[in-house]
């Protein structure tokens, strides 16, 4: 059931602070817990069904996109169902992107286009860690843009994607956020798919008293789920639709200076799952993403990150992103919470506020270096977070152009004592749709939303530090933001 946070919709429970391992079975229960005939061997005729190899579904995986199209279009030569080209509604001015139209959050053929050629584009997209799957049976549904997708670790231990849409007639077949199940069985005609996503049982297939029944020529092997390239660093799984065979390693994808961010949080540690929030937003998608490359509206927005010196113009601070664009890092380091030449000029630096707790600020360093906060985002739906020592996963879930979903994983390492755990999960009370400071940034992004979406003639001025877009060493910048939409300008042709 969706209730109110603030002005923020929050859906189903929030549940942060709980082990991943009981959440497991809980909510709706899945029809997959429950053995259907398909799955008996009564009504089916599963001991018939050929076997898939990991080869041969990979093999018809290839050739069943959901675009209709061959996967792994590079981005020279993007391939789309919208259609290649300008698209009428957007006027884009320049060559620059230090001004963005504002069609591009709301036009729903610009929406339909990055469906296309972004999630189903030839990147890797975020969709779990493998400490949210620890045994063989362990699933989680999840999205790519707005596409559901099944995580499933198989009975070989591996974790494999698989397209949430039925091969009989397109119905999600998996519902629960996380099960534990043997098979996946759809809800509708109990189609029966193993692990691998081949399908293993028809129910009725040869009929009933020799009536009805699949044509002779029927054949399992032919009607899997679509099963995803997947790829895995450090415990952190991505996917994509694109054909293996198109896909640059992630290593490359990222490129050394993002990876650098990446694997000082992600380096080889057990991850521990901590909690999950979830969060309905109403705006687009990439508002959220922008939000995060801004380091502008950091020091000014959140009375909370200001004042207690979280996150301030006055600290060492950096933006870097990889050649692309696409990628960025926002670095900086905690503060004091004292009046100077720069907290005089911001509004939301309160010298006489205090934590009634301050053991919600008492924060350890745990990886080399000076750095306290280190905001990554990873084209085209992930956001890395460490600010002190809480540490999540932020998941971009698109719902339409005026909507996406913000799914958060907050997690550890498995080494991690007691009190680091209880220190995380403290810390956390800064993140989420209710969060001390991450309930600013929802509010306001439903805000530029609700403002931008009236005026689709105008367009956003992103100058502050220049037109250009290049690394900087301090945070009066929009410069990641032009660098995420001259990237985005060449995928989507624009
Ligand atoms: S739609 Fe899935 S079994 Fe019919
Ligand atoms: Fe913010």
């Amino acid at each position: 059931m969706a209730r109110s946070v603030g002005r923020t919709v929050v859906e189903g429970p929030v549940r942060l602070g709980r082990v991943v391992s009981r959440h497991r079975n809980e909510g709706p229960r899945s029809p997959n817990q429950s053995r259907g005939p398909a799955c008996d061997g009564r009504a089916s005729d599963r001991e018939a069904a050929p076997r898939i190899g990991a080869l041969g579904h990979r093999a018809l995986s290839a050739r069943r996109s959901f675009s209709g199209q061959a996967p792994g279009q590079g981005e020279d030569q993007p391939l789309g169902t919208v259609g290649a080209g300008r698209l009428s509604g957007v006027s884009w001015q320049g060559d620059g992107t230090s001004s963005v139209p504002y069609t591009i959050y709301t036009d729903p053929e610009i929406y339909r286009r990055e469906q296309d050629r972004i999630f189903g584009g030839p990147y890797w997209s975020y969709v779990g860690l493998t400490a949210e799957l620890p045994d063989p049976g362990d699933l989680k549904t999840t999205f790519i843009g707005d596409r559901p997708v099944v995580v499933v670790r198989g009975g070989d231990g591996r974790i494999r994607v698989l397209a949430n849409r039925c091969a009989h007639r397109g119905v999600v077949v998996c519902r629960s956020t996380f099960d534990h199940v043997d098979e996946l069985v759809c809800p509708y005609h109990q189609w029966c798919y193993d692990l691998e996503g081949s399908l293993v049982g028809v129910p009725f297939r040869r009929g009933v008293k020799k009536l009805g029944g699949m044509p002779a020529e029927f054949d399992l092997a032919e009607h899997g789920l679509v099963s995803l390239a997947v790829t895995e660093r450090n415990g952190v799984v991505f996917a994509s639709f694109a054909a293996a065979a198109a896909l640059p390693a992630l290593a490359d994808e990222l490129g050394p200076e993002m990876l650098r961010w990446f694997d000082r949080v992600f380096d080889g540690r057990e991850l521990r799952v901590l909690g999950f929030l979830r969060q309905r937003v109403r705006a687009n998608w990439k508002l959220m993403f922008e939000n995060i490359k801004d380091p502008y509206h950091a020091s000014l927005l959140h009375v909370f990150l200001v004042t207690f010196g979280l996150f301030r113009a006055d600290q060492p601070s950096a933006v870097r992103m990889d050649p692309s664009g696409r990628h960025a890092v926002l670095i900086s380091r905690k503060g004091e919470q004292q009046r100077n030449e720069t907290t005089a000029q911001l509004r939301s630096f309160q010298a006489d506020l205090e934590l009634a707790d301050p053991r919600l600020l008492q924060p350890v360093r745990e990886y080399p270096g000076e750095e306290t906060v280190v905001m990554q985002t990873l084209w085209p739906n992930l956001i890395v977070q460490q600010q002190s020592n809480t540490l999540a996963t932020r998941q971009l879930v698109t719902r339409g152009p005026s909507e996406f979903d913000l799914h958060w994983t907050f997690f550890g390492y498995e080494d991690d004592d007691e009190e680091m755990t209880l220190r995380r999960l403290r810390q956390a009370s800064l993140m989420g749709p209710s969060g001390l400071v991450s309930i600013d940034d929802s509010e306001v992004i439903r805000l530029a939303q609700l403002g931008l979406g009236s005026y689709p003639e105008g367009a956003a001025v992103v100058e502050m530090g220049g037109h250009d877009t290049t690394d900087t060493e301090h945070m009066v910048t929009e410069t990641a933001i032009r660098a995420f939409y001259a990237h985005y300008r060449k995928v989507m042709d624009l």
